[in-house]
């Protein structure tokens, strides 16, 4: 059935759903005021019914937050849903008390009340803010939107374009599948949908010119999907990874942006004028388009720009690598994995008592059930922490840390020639990955996977900084 809604829709294409950069001003606070609340928004085209959703501002994405470096974020979080919510700022390095995870954090904003959230973001770059109350169902429908940090000096490009990723499961009738946290979905690969949007639409298209050039700041916001896009004969210049400049590099080969991951692009759009290019997704066996690029007849200029795409490098504070506590990781459970008992609130159990209740992971053998457990790391201020994380699980990871920016420093025992800033990276199954950072934040703060009925399931753990 659900297949079949997917490729119903194969010959969708409607108007161009992009999301217009909005250019801050020269004040140094900008206040937003958003209402979480119940909206409907038309997916999948003119053909079917509005789906309802739970949106910022009632709409999906959510009311983009856009400010330049620099400049202090007030946002006013009232909650017009019947279900108490707070909202995560993800990739921040903000101070723990705005970090917005309900129960650790901070209390839940329950219905009728507000939050106000006040920070000033370290870091340039394409973040993301979303629900973290049962965030598996509250994210999936709909409670999600971009935030951007503007460089002082960014490079120069005609459009700045944010493509929110999303991956919604809809019945027939286009409304969401309210089959959330399904034990399948625990202890498989998350709630995987069928119906890809981009910006909130299905199959859209997105009008461009030879000639151009865009910058793309892709943000998976899906509950667990991950993507590998392929943009056709186009070459893709990667930028930054999880909001932080990388050292440029240019591929034709497929993008890879985990659950919760941001990518951003320069793509010189380099088709013939009148032409079409669809984006592809090759991550599962069944590939697909996400969306295409329609090109207008008139090119907009000859030849593609030559200024340089680098950003300017990233400021987070080194880890000292040689005097980094290492912390070994590991990641197990889920279906078809080899995990046969664990502890669960401090005892342990196998693992068929422990699915009984709703989980099915564990991080070095602990089920991670609870905001108040005792921390897997515990450091000081100030410590530089090395995490090896080893997958032994049957399905990917994007491991998440809150409050901190982790350098990714080898994959399966190779040293990165470039190490990367990330937030969420994608551990893929018997994959071992090797990270470091400064434990400069103080603060309890969560580690978890990103697929998020994992995390509900168990894949989570706790980081206290003193
Ligand atoms: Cu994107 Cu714990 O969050
Ligand atoms: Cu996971």
């Amino acid at each position: 059935m659900r297949r079949r809604l997917f490729l119903q829709l194969s010959g969708m294409s409607i108007c161009s759903g992009l999301i217009a950069g909005v250019n801050a001003d020269t004040t140094s606070t900008k206040s937003f005021s958003i209402t979480t609340k119940k909206g409907e928004v038309n997916l999948v085209g003119p053909d079917f019914p509005a789906t309802k959703v739970w949106g910022f501002n009632g709409q999906v994405p959510g009311t983009p937050i856009r400010v330049s470096l620099g400049e202090t974020i007030n946002a006013e979080i009232h909650n017009a849903l019947e279900v108490p919510t707070a909202v995560h700022w993800h990739g921040i390095r903000l101070p723990n008390a705005m970090d917005g995870v309900a129960g650790l954090t901070q209390p839940p904003i329950n219905p009728g009340n507000s939050f106000l959230y006040q920070f000033t973001p370290p870091d340039s770059g394409t973040y993301w803010y979303h629900s973290h109350v049962n965030a598996y169902e509250q994210i999936g429908r709909g409670l999600y939107g971009p935030l951007i940090i503007d460089e002082a000096d960014p490079p120069v490009v005609d459009r700045d374009l944010i493509w929110m990723i999303d991956d919604w499961r809809l019945l027939d009738n286009a409304s969401i599948s309210d089959d959330f946290g399904s034990g399948h979905d625990r202890s498989h690969a998350g709630r995987i949908g069928n119906v890809p949007t981009v910006n909130g639409r299905f199959r859209d298209i997105v009008k461009v010119r030879t000639g151009e050039r865009i910058r793309l700041r892709l943000i998976n916001a899906s509950n667990a999907r991950n993507f590998s896009l392929s943009f056709g004969d186009l070459n893709a210049s990667v930028i930054a990874i999880d909001g932080q400049a990388i050292k440029p590099y240019t591929t034709n080969k497929p993008i890879t942006i985990g659950a919760a991951g941001r990518v951003d692009l320069i793509l010189d759009m380099t088709g013939e004028p009148g032409s079409i290019a669809p984006v592809v997704d090759s991550f599962y066996r069944e590939s697909f388009h996400l969306t295409k690029f329609v090109y207008d007849k008139v090119p907009l200029r000859e030849s593609s720009l030559t200024d340089s795409i680098a950003l300017a490098p990233s400021t987070i504070p080194e880890p000292e690598i040689s005097n980094a506590k290492n912390y070994d990781i590991t990641i197990a459970g889920g279906a078809m994995g080899g995990l046969r008992r664990a502890q669960l609130d401090g005892e342990w159990m196998g693992l068929r008592e422990i699915a009984q209740q709703g989980y099915v992971w564990a991080i070095n053998d602990v089920v991670g059930n609870k905001l108040d457990m005792p921390p897997l790391i515990d450091t000081k201020v100030g410590n530089s922490v090395r995490l090896t994380i080893r997958n032994e699980t049957a399905f990917p990871h994007p491991m998440h840390l809150h409050g901190h920016h982790m350098k990714l420093l080898s994959i399966d025992g190779n040293a990165l020639s470039e190490q990367n800033w990330v937030d969420s990276p994608l551990v893929m199954p018997n994959q071992t990955v090797e990270l470091a950072f400064v434990a400069d934040n103080p603060g309890n703060w969560l580690f978890h996977c990103h697929a998020l009925e994992h995390h509900a399931a168990g894949l989570g753990a706790l980081v206290r900084i003193t």
